[in-house]
């Protein structure tokens, strides 16, 4: 028996940004079928660069993009690649672009083949899945910081890709939507890598953590369970926090 292609493999990868000397990325090497990964380090190490090289939406100068074995060429490609893979952008404002909420989620849907009845009725469950509901009829570019992040999620669930790359899901999430971010995250069955520099919200939605380290993409060592003193408006109540 064959053992299968990894979902997304990366193959000596190097980049350099435009107009800079050194490199951003070197020598990345890395593979993804069912896991849940965290992506942590630094700002400016190429995090986001190396979600963009993914999706081709940056190319390369050396290395390969293997979609389920096979490597990815041309343009062609990362359009195959794109529809099997949902990236959440760092800035919403990047990703929403149509005039109502329920324009943008069904967006995604109605470019995949279904019928305008159907886009619906998937965004409808989409948008009601991450408790917004009362968001089909919104205006997007009116919605609060955390309220596009929400949607712009809800743009990508639409589409049900195999796997979820989520540049910094949880900034400007208040802490009750971002407890409800990390249940739903950890309620869906597609794989994710997760950039974030929020540790406790990884720790509670991934099972391996990589970092880039000197250009070099490197797996963190295991999680140490240990405690810390901590403050918050509610902490003389009893609460919990995630594992
Ligand atoms: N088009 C470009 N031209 C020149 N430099 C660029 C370009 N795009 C990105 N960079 C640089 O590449 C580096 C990596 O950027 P990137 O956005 O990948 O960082 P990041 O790890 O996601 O950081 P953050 O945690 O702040 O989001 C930064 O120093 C950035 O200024
Ligand atoms: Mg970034």
């Amino acid at each position: 028996m064959t053992t299968p292609s990894p979902l997304i493999e990366l193959r000596n990868i190097n980049y350099s940004c435009p107009g800079q000397n050194s490199p951003l990325l070197e020598e990345i090497n890395f593979s993804i079928c069912e896991e849940r990964i965290g992506l942590i380090g630094p700002n400016g190490c190429g995090k986001t660069t190396l979600f963009q090289i993914i999706m081709g939406l940056l190319t390369a100068d050396r290395g390969e993009v293997l979609l389920e074995g096979v490597a990815m060429k041309d343009k062609k490609g990362f359009r195959i690649l794109r529809r099997k893979l949902g990236f959440l952008f760092q800035n919403s404002d990047d990703q929403l672009f149509s005039p109502t909420v329920l324009e943008d989620v069904a967006f995604g849907p109605l470019n995949l083949g279904s019928s305008p009845e159907e886009a619906r009725e998937i965004s409808s469950r989409t948008l009601e899945g991450l408790g917004l509901k009362d968001f089909e009829e919104r205006i997007t570019h009116r919605l609060s910081g955390g309220e596009k992040k929400l949607v712009a999620l809800a743009t990508i669930l639409s589409m049900q890709p195999k796997l979820l790359l989520l540049d910094e899901p949880s900034n400007n999430l208040d802490p009750e939507t971002r407890e409800r971010l990390i249940g739903i995250l950890r309620g869906l069955d597609q794989a994710h890598i997760i950039i974030s520099h929020d540790l406790d919200f990884l720790a509670s939605t991934c099972s391996h953590l990589y970092t880039i380290e000197k250009r070099h993409l490197v797996r963190c060592k295991e999680k140490q369970i240990h405690s810390h003193d901590h403050i918050h408006p509610y902490g003389n109540k009893p609460h919990q926090h995630g594992t």
